[in-house]
């Protein structure tokens, strides 16, 4: 008897124990750089083939050929092997240090119906291609996930993404992790080709697009080359910074490394850029940058302090909803928060900078954690955010665990357009938006 009771308490320690083990997360290591059989093909057939928002109801179809003769041309139609609309764009190429890229190829087609298949083919060979155009109203799904890189963990993050329904990608910096070796923004552009060359591409810049050498290269040579974003549609004067505007949400998409003080360009750019919102036609505010502002993570502390103190008081008085960045290799979400506390009037602030580059997680966390940070986790992963209706989203973060997409962390998210925050702020707004 006394036997029996004690194989009883074991069974039962043991269950607890196991059962604790379970809900424990073990966290993933780094995943090694995937090795792409890298070769020049047949010199016209179009590689790392991308597309991106040009405007309203355009899209730009990008692609790379080793041949310098093969043509911009982009055929185009709504039925498989049928093109009714032909576009003729324009191409660019750069040389780095001994690397000479392919002719990047650029070409704006449209205007094209919102929430449509189109079927195409780029430089008149090759395979047919297929992309979905953005609902012009709400709802809409974007996909999120920055500092991407090229592993085994990237290709599970893309993976994932491939099994969400999702209108668009949005990128807060990093994206190929080249690191000067340029023929890896060859392959990135290989490996990404099978999502972005389906849903248009929105990304901005993070440090490892840079790739400058001191007294003999300019920063942002190869992606401003490879991913050219709609500034000039956007009125800005550089790939490093724009806007574009979708079913109803307005998105800003600024530079961490570009001048961002009051007299810089950029600053001038957002100034006049939020003062054309109008939150009828876009009740949706959302921000992407690299360096986040609210970070609890030890990694990168206080790299977004500057940026923040010059552009935080006028992302705040316009009302911007959210901002989302990367460079982090972790998750955070934050509450609604201005001047470093939570505020229902300012922006939830979102990392994600976790897509799956070869630098590992960010694991260590300041202690305690600050009262507006919400929820943060060392894991790869991507977001998805459903912009349901004028008033409501839903944020949902997807860990990469074991392979499978767990989705570890949701919030239901208000808009400040439907929160009567925008009133409140209107005069200040409008004070600083007429100030020089
Ligand atoms: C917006 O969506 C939310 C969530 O589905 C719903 O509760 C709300 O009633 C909707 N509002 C309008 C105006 O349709
Ligand atoms: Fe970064």
């Amino acid at each position: 008897m006394g036997c029996q009771i004690l194989q009883l308490i074991i069974v039962t320690v043991t269950l607890l124990i196991s059962a604790s083990y379970a809900t424990e997360y073990i966290r993933p290591k780094p995943r090694q750089l995937l090795h792409f059989p890298w070769s020049r093909r047949s010199s016209t057939e179009p590689q790392q083939v991308h597309i991106s928002l040009a405007g309203d109801n355009h899209m730009r179809i990008s692609w790379v050929t080793d041949d310098s003769s093969a043509p911009s041309i982009v055929e185009y139609g709504t039925s498989p092997g049928q093109y009714s609309a032909k576009a003729e764009g324009e191409s660019t190429s750069y040389s780095y240090m001994l690397y000479k890229s392919g002719k990047i190829h650029y070409t704006v087609i449209g205007p094209l119906n919102p929430d449509t298949a189109y079927f195409y083919r780029c430089g008149g060979e090759g395979p047919e291609f297929q992309l979905k155009t953005p609902p012009a109203q709400l709802p809409i799904t974007f996909a999120i996930a920055g500092d991407l890189g090229q592993t085994g963990w990237t290709k599970s993050t893309l993976d994932h993404i491939d099994l969400c329904k999702y209108d668009m990608h949005l990128l807060p910096g990093d994206l190929s992790y080249a690191n000067y070796m340029q023929h890896r923004w060859d392959t990135f552009g290989e490996l990404v080709q099978p999502l972005a060359s389906r849903r248009p591409w929105m990304v901005t810049e993070g440090n490892h697009e840079k790739e400058n050498i001191p007294l003999v290269k300019e920063g942002f040579q190869s992606y401003n080359a490879r991913w050219k974003m709609p500034f000039e549609e956007s009125g800005s004067s550089s790939n490093l910074y724009y806007s574009f505007e979708v079913a109803e949400v307005h998105v800003i998409m600024l530079g961490s490394y570009t001048d961002y003080d009051e007299y810089s360009e950029q600053f001038r750019w957002l100034k006049a850029d939020l003062g054309k919102v109008d939150r009828k036609r876009t009740p949706w505010l959302i921000a992407l940058f690299h360096v986040p502002w609210y970070n609890s993570n030890t990694a990168h502390q206080g790299e977004g302090d500057e940026m923040m103190s010059y552009m935080e008081p006028l992302l705040y008085a316009a009302g911007v909803d959210m901002v989302l960045a990367g460079h982090v290799h972790a998750y955070e979400r934050s509450n609604r928060v201005y001047g470093g506390k939570s505020d229902r009037c300012g922006a939830v602030h979102i990392t994600i900078g976790d897509g799956g580059n070869s630098e590992g997680l960010a694991r260590r966390y300041q202690t305690p954690h600050p009262e507006w940070s919400v929820f943060r986790e060392a894991s790869f992963g991507h977001g998805e955010l459903q912009i349901v209706n004028s008033s409501h989203a839903f944020w949902s973060w997807h860990r990469n665990d074991d392979d499978e997409p767990v989705k570890s962390d949701e919030v239901w998210i208000t808009s400040l357009a439907s929160s009567g925050c925008l009133a409140d702020k209107a005069p200040e707004f409008r004070k600083i938006l007429l100030e020089p």
